[in-house]
């Protein structure tokens, strides 16, 4: 029997597709606090909403975009050319497997919290 329930979790839709679903419920539950708070502590929250933004990356990226193997890093890179790659692979114009359905997923807001969040962590090589 417990073989059976291993293979049928198997083939279900992984951990990480679960965890990009349970992801976007947590950008919706954190867009949804950010519209019931007041605007003073708008800043901050913008930072959390930045953090959780970024995290959605981390799977692929690495933790705050410090990237293992053969994955290159987001961390350290300015925000303006990631933002300008984000662009590329929303339009089509990059070559990608991925990335044009992950980049099409986020708003232009969202995107620029995101390449601002990246810009400010320090890269792989410089620690
Ligand atoms: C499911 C894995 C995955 C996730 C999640 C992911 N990426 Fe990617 N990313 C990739 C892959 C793979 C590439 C290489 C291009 C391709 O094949 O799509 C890439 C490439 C990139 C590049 C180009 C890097 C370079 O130097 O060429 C940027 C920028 C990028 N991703 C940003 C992001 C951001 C920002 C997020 C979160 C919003 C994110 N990625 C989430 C897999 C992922």
């Amino acid at each position: 029997m417990s073989h059976a329930s291993r293979g049928a979790c198997r083939v279900g839709p992984g951990p990480a597709r679960r965890a990009l679903a349970s992801r976007a419920l947590v950008r919706a539950l954190a867009g949804t606090a950010l519209l019931a708070l007041p605007p003073a502590t708008a800043l901050a929250q913008d930072a959390n909403l930045a953090r959780s933004l970024a995290a959605t990356c981390a799977n692929c990226h690495g933790t705050n975009g410090n990237a293992r193997g053969d994955m290159k890093p987001l961390a350290g890179m300015p925000a303006d050319k990631l933002l300008a790659m984000l662009a590329d692979f929303r339009s089509g114009n990059q070559p990608a497997t991925i990335m044009h359905q992950i980049s099409k997923g986020y708003s232009e807001e969202q995107l620029k919290l995101v390449a601002a969040y990246f810009a400010a962590q320090t890269p792989p090589a410089a620690k």
